[in-house]
């Protein structure tokens, strides 16, 4: 049985329910592109909200971390990886989190007690050194000497605000070396495999922090690195997650890995990122913006390292190895298999969009790069050849020479500020691109949140929304099935908005300041200090990141085309604009 398997199992058998991994792309959090860690789609009932499938419960979630984008290509790093987790929502706490933790480790996959070491939270001004956790582990039979302590390390926080606690790290000595009495956190050759974060604070953000309503577990262990690991590989990629992938790269390419290992991790990486993003029922599309740039830097990438490997880029490489990914994984995530088609497609395409280009830039690259390359530079292989600026900070680096990507950062800005403003309806005509839909739709939904405040009930709030060029989706609490007179109602007062033609104004202002004036918003703790609220007339206030249309008449005609149930006590509308 696999790692996700018997993770699953051990905790299921001890009370748990398992939970579907939520989507990469978060249905209900704005403030992130993607799932960063299992419990960032449980936020709401860390913060003391009740989970319908109760408050033991487990899974394997997909997360996504951007940051790690360029570091991919050596041993360790991932775009994408699995997280296993295990939660309390006040159900237990630091003894039971402690002693099961210990049991599947030295039980299920039968680590020796020896090669064991934790960390547990040293105490500062505010919080006091964790005795409970630390007598638990040496209770258990982990020795005094591999029982070792810190203050930065045993406090984990999903970001500057939210839910937070002091945690026990738990860590894996993975060399053949004789093991050491003493374990030293510093020591390379231990390796982190499992965080237990025991969840009973909040932080504010001014830095304060008190209880949450309930004392939580938290915890999360990487699949990748901990298959590694168990196998004693220090090459991830070597593991046996990873080696069909890499035996198929080298089938392809007639090359082998050893000599060539940068340019097959990034494929593999990249390859499986891409499936995954463009499997995601969201369906993101390669574009310049969000999700749709990062799906496109991955697959640009994935194809020129492709070609350093000589590999046929016009073939079906990238088909042939996102099947074998969508085979790997289809029997955990369901939407690989179903939206297969569409993986082959955004694959495709996109590759066809950068063979045509990539020609043409790389030949302007060698005519501009015979010295550094300024922000102008780097802006037009950008906008005229689709380079994406990491692109040319790859190639510059690749040639000894620099790049001025401050500047670039700043044009991008800039550019970026102008579609908006075009997509706006101020310049129409000019640089308005396809995405003026999305913002019609973007406004309806503020108006649709408004408008179910006063025709279901005034505790109605958003839960989710999701936004195409065909449609807009809008989830929210509720306690019944809307009646048809419920929807004709929020209907006709989503359009009588729209006829009264509102305009739209934009303010920025502190956090405070807009929770005082008593502005929308879904995860406050998640927004930086100075926020931007969109007002439309005096019928909505809602903190956005925008665009939006400046008057309510270029929204067009609003109609509901769909109210369903999306799991207990969340409704979902789907709408369109006509
Ligand atoms: N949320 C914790 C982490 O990501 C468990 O490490």
């Amino acid at each position: 049985m696999n790692l996700k398997d018997k993770y699953i199992e051990f905790f299921v058998s001890k009370g748990h329910v398992q939970i579907p991994s939520a989507p990469i792309v978060p249905e209900n959090d704005p403030s992130v592109l993607f799932n960063t860690a299992g419990m960032q789609p449980l936020i709401p009932y860390l913060m003391g909200q009740k989970h319908p499938l109760g408050d033991m419960l487990c899974d394997y979630q997909k997360c996504m971390r951007t940051t790690d984008l360029d570091e991919v290509g050596d041993k360790t790093h991932h775009t994408f990886f699995e997280m296993l987790g295990n939660w309390s929502l006040g159900a237990y706490f630091k003894k039971e989190s402690i002693t099961w933790s210990f049991e599947f480790l030295t039980k299920a996959l039968e680590i020796p007690v020896n090669r064991l070491g934790v960390t547990v939270f040293g105490g500062d001004d505010k919080v006091p050194f964790d005795k409970e956790a630390h007598d638990l582990w040496l209770n258990l039979g982990i020795s005094e000497g591999h029982i070792a302590s810190t203050v930065e390390d045993n406090f984990w926080a999903a970001g500057e605000t939210g839910p937070c606690g002091t945690d026990t790290e738990i860590f894996y000595f993975r060399s053949e070396d004789e093991i050491p009495e003493v374990f030293d956190t510093e020591d390379e050759r231990w390796v982190e495999i499992w965080n237990n974060v025991f969840m009973e604070f909040i932080r504010d953000e001014n830095g304060n922090i008190s209880y949450l309503p309930k004392k939580n577990i938290d915890t999360g262990m990487g699949v990748e690195r901990v298959v590694a690991v168990l196998e004693g590989k220090t090459d991830n990629y070597t593991s046996s997650l990873w080696i069909d992938v890499i035996k198929k790269i080298e089938e392809i390419s007639g090359k082998k890995y050893e000599g060539n290992e940068k340019a097959f991790r990034i494929i593999a990486d990249h390859i499986r990122t891409a499936t995954f993003i463009a499997a995601d029922n969201a369906g993101i599309k390669p574009s310049n913006k969000d999700q749709g740039y990062i799906l496109r830097r991955l697959i640009r990438r994935m194809i020129r390292y492709a070609k350093k490997l000589d590999i046929d880029v016009n073939s079906d490489f990238d088909i042939e190895l996102a099947k074998l990914i969508i085979d790997k994984y289809k029997s955990y995530y369901e939407e690989l298999d179903k939206n297969k088609e569409v993986v082959f497609e955004v694959l495709t395409n996109e590759k066809v969009k950068f063979n045509r280009t990539l020609e043409k830039g790389l030949k302007e690259f060698e005519k501009v790069s015979n010295k550094d390359i300024d922000a102008d530079t780097a802006f037009h292989l950008y906008d005229t050849f689709g380079f994406p600026i990491e692109l040319t900070m790859e190639l510059g680096e690749e040639k000894g020479i620099k790049v001025d990507y401050a500047g670039f950062k700043s044009k991008f800005k800039a550019h970026q500020e102008l579609s908006r403003i075009s997509s706006e309806g101020k310049f129409k005509g000019g640089l308005a691109g396809n995405s003026e839909i999305e913002t019609r739709y973007h406004t309806a939904t503020h108006l649709l949140n408004a408008a179910l405040k006063i025709t279901v009930s005034k505790d109605v709030h958003q839960r989710g929304s999701n936004i195409n060029e065909e449609r807009m989706r809008f989830d929210f609490n509720c306690d019944h099935k809307l009646t048809d007179e419920e929807i004709k109602n929020t209907e006709d007062l989503v359009n009588k908005w729209i006829d009264e033609d509102l305009t739209v104004t934009k303010e920025e202002m502190t956090k405070e300041e807009a929770i005082n004036s008593g502005a929308e918003c879904m995860f406050i703790e998640k927004y930086p200090d100075i926020v931007t609220v969109y007002s439309i007339g005096d019928v909505s206030k809602e903190l956005c990141g925008g665009p939006h249309v400046s008057h309510t008449k270029e929204i067009g005609k609003f109609k509901i085309t769909k109210e369903e149930s999306v799991s207990s006590g969340i409704r979902r509308i789907k709408a369109i604009i006509e």
